[in-house]
């Protein structure tokens, strides 16, 4: 049987898959922030979206986005390496994207590690700008870099 990825809200059965891919893949060399209570907190949060990617049974990966009045922050995104580079990401992110717009919000938020120079390639692709750069953002060890994306609302 042939299985496509599929992206949906995330249950709570989902939580544990996100948090360990978070320590994996997101924060690998510093503390573990994202842990399972706080992915389910995310997910019952009213204006927080935890989508995943997934294909049967197999998490590929996870966005959390969460909604304020005229901004929306990509708190957390992944995609497993070995389905990186297929447009999964893009995808992903589109979907999280859509109810932004629909609501009118007028941009979004994110950073990523200095380091991370793949994820901030993928966010320009996917029209983030870089805003600036903050010295140790990460548990006063790493430099993020921030970056937004303006949405307009005929896009
Ligand atoms: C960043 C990440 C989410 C990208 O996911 P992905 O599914 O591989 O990305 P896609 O295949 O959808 O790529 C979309 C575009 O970004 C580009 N891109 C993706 N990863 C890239 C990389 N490492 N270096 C350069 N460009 C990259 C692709 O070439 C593609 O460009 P195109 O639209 O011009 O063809 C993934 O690499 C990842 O999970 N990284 C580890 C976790 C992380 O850093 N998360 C973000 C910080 S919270």
């Amino acid at each position: 049987m042939l299985l496509l990825p599929v992206i949906r809200l995330a249950t709570s059965g989902d939580a544990a898959g996100i948090a360990a891919m978070s320590r994996s893949f997101i924060e690998q060399g510093l503390d573990w922030s994202w842990r399972e209570e706080r992915v389910l907190h995310a997910i019952q949060e009213r204006a927080t979206n935890v989508a995943v990617i997934t294909e049967g049974d197999g998490l590929l990966g996870f966005g959390i986005m969460q909604y304020r009045d005229e901004t929306a922050h990509l708190a957390l995104f992944a995609i497993r390496p070995s389905r990186r580079n297929r447009g999964l990401g893009r995808q992903l992110l589109a979907w999280l994207e859509k109810p932004a717009r629909i609501a009118g919000i007028e941009r979004l938020r994110v950073e990523a590690r200095a380091d991370n120079t793949g994820a901030i390639v993928f966010y320009e692709r996917q029209g983030f700008r870089r805003v600036k750069t903050v010295p140790g953002y990460y548990s006063g060890l790493i430099d993020a870099v921030k970056l937004e994306k303006r949405l307009q609302p005929t896009d």
